[in-house]
């Protein structure tokens, strides 16, 4: 019996529509399944609607500091709720794009969640919504979800007291008091927006640092930042518990610390969406991250690939697209395979931080030989324009005996904007005295790549 498709996508994020939309653009018969909205995690409850409301967060700032620029305005508000159904338009006007990029494809869209079945001549087979649907290739992008500790308090008052990254962006008023829990990347893109908001924030970070692997001295500066606008740090705090009114923390000396609040947002990472999907029964490796694949998203089964978060390996959107292209041209038998050395991150707090490449503590860790200069944001003219008092960063390392560039990390108004450029050089191997040769647009607060790479030398000294 022949297979229904050449190729059946599970789950429909930036992994699954992406690898869909290319394959069937390819030619390959295409069916995707999404139990819940096309778009995923990052257009539905994540990186899209965190940035809807983090311009409101910017437009606000900017409206309650308009004196510096000689801007003189009435009483500037935040309307929360206009806020939140702006994001809820948002959300659907790409929801509805996403829709119409399928239709155009050619890709068929079920909406049902879809679980693997089983092996069938030429293929594999899954169910979904009672029917069963076969085709020749796989490709599982199921995604990720919060990670709900066992803490006492949070299941039990999840989605109510305790939200994850789906409610805190729809909170229709900005609470008194919102605690933290968690300093890492939604963490902090929260708190960026609820400070900004009103809401009197406290962050309890198990770590002594926040923003996991960034650049220490850029999350250092971050948090100073953030301090300013008055959000409260416990850092090498360990949540103990959580109730209604409060949450408790541990301290480093060992007492216990109680932090009153309206709400809680739990951001202490992201899982794999590996469990009850069917892996089983095609015997489909996982590791600790998730689905164990290769350099071509290949799993351990022939025939079954799997892109995005559900692979574990960077959890970033960006990087679920690329996994996807890579998985299909795998199908395709076209040479290609995943580079992770030049995939930036950004995270979106204001100010924002992006960077791409090495840090110097993983420099470091690795013994890679390396150089590193930086100047404040201030170097660049249209910075010094646009930010009054302001100020960022820019470091860039590279390597001490071939100069090639290694690692870029900025703090400050369109980092998340540049970084690109900055990747372009990693990925191509740039070398000090190439990049020197590049015309960057004035004034651009990009010039600031340039001023740091004439800090340094051509060649090794
Ligand atoms: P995360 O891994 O970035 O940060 C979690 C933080 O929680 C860590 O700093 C960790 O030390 C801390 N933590 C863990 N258990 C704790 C406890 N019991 N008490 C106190 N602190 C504790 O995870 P997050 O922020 O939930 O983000 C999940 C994923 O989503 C990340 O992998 C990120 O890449 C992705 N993401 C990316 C965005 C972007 O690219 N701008 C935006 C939002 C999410």
């Amino acid at each position: 019996m022949a297979v229904e498709y050449d190729l059946i996508v599970l789950g429909g994020g930036p992994a699954g529509y992406l690898g869909a939309e290319r394959a069937a653009k390819a030619g390959l018969k295409t069916a995707l399944f999404e139990e819940k909205s096309l778009g995923g995690v990052c257009l539905n409850e994540g990186c899209i609607p965190s940035k809807a409301l983090l311009n409101s967060a910017k437009l606000y700032e900017h409206a309650r500091e308009g004196a510096k620029y000689g801007v003189l305005c009435g009483e500037v508000r935040l309307d929360q709720k206009a806020v939140v159904e702006r994001r809820g338009r948002v959300v659907r006007t790409l929801v509805s794009g996403v829709a119409a990029k399928m239709r155009g494809a050619g890709v068929k869209v079920f909406s049902a969640r879809a679980k693997i079945a089983g092996r069938v001549d030429g293929g594999f087979s899954v169910e979904a919504g009672g029917e069963v649907h076969t085709a020749a290739r796989l490709l599982i992008a199921t995604g990720s979800s919060a990670v709900v500790p066992p803490i006492p308090g949070v299941r039990e008052n999840l989605g109510g007291f305790v939200a994850t990254n789906r409610e805190i962006l729809t909170l229709t008023e900005v609470p008194d008091r919102l605690a933290v829990i968690g300093g890492g990347v939604i963490g902090l893109e929260m708190v960026a927006y609820y400070a900004a908001a009103g809401a009197k924030v406290t962050v309890v970070e198990m770590l002594d640092h926040i923003a996991g692997a960034t650049d220490r001295e850029l999350s250092g500066m971050l948090k100073r930042e953030l301090e300013k606008k008055g959000v409260k740090f416990l850092l090498s705090h360990k949540c103990l518990s959580v109730e209604p009114g409060k949450v408790a923390a541990e301290a480093p000396d060992g007492s216990r610390v109680e932090i009153p609040a309206d709400k809680v947002l739990l951001s202490i990472g992201r899982r794999a969406n590996v469990r009850d999907i069917g892996l089983e029964a095609l015997g489909v490796e996982t590791n600790r991250a998730g689905i164990a694949t290769d350099a071509q998203c290949r799993t351990n089964v022939e025939n079954v690939y799997a892109a995005g978060d559900v692979n574990g390996h960077h959890m970033l959107a960006h990087t679920a697209y690329r996994e996807a292209e890579v998985a299909v041209n795998a199908m395709l038998g076209r040479r290609d395979r995943m580079r992770y050395r030049a995939n930036p991150s950004v995270i979106y707090t204001l100010p924002e931080i992006a960077s791409v490449g090495l840090t110097e503590e993983e420099a470091k860790a690795e013994g890679v030989e390396y150089e590193v200069k930086k100047l404040s944001m201030r170097y660049a003219g249209r910075f010094v324009a646009e930010n009054e008092g302001g100020d960022g960063l820019c470091k860039i390392l590279v390597d001490k005996k071939h100069r090639n560039v290694l690692g870029v990390h900025l703090l400050g108004s369109y980092a998340s904007e540049i970084i690109w450029g900055a990747a372009e050089m990693i990925e191509t191997e740039l070398r000090v005295c190439d990049v020197k040769e590049l015309i960057f647009p004035h004034p651009t607060v990009s010039e600031i790549l340039r001023e740091v790479i004439w800090e340094f030398d051509d060649a090794a000294k």
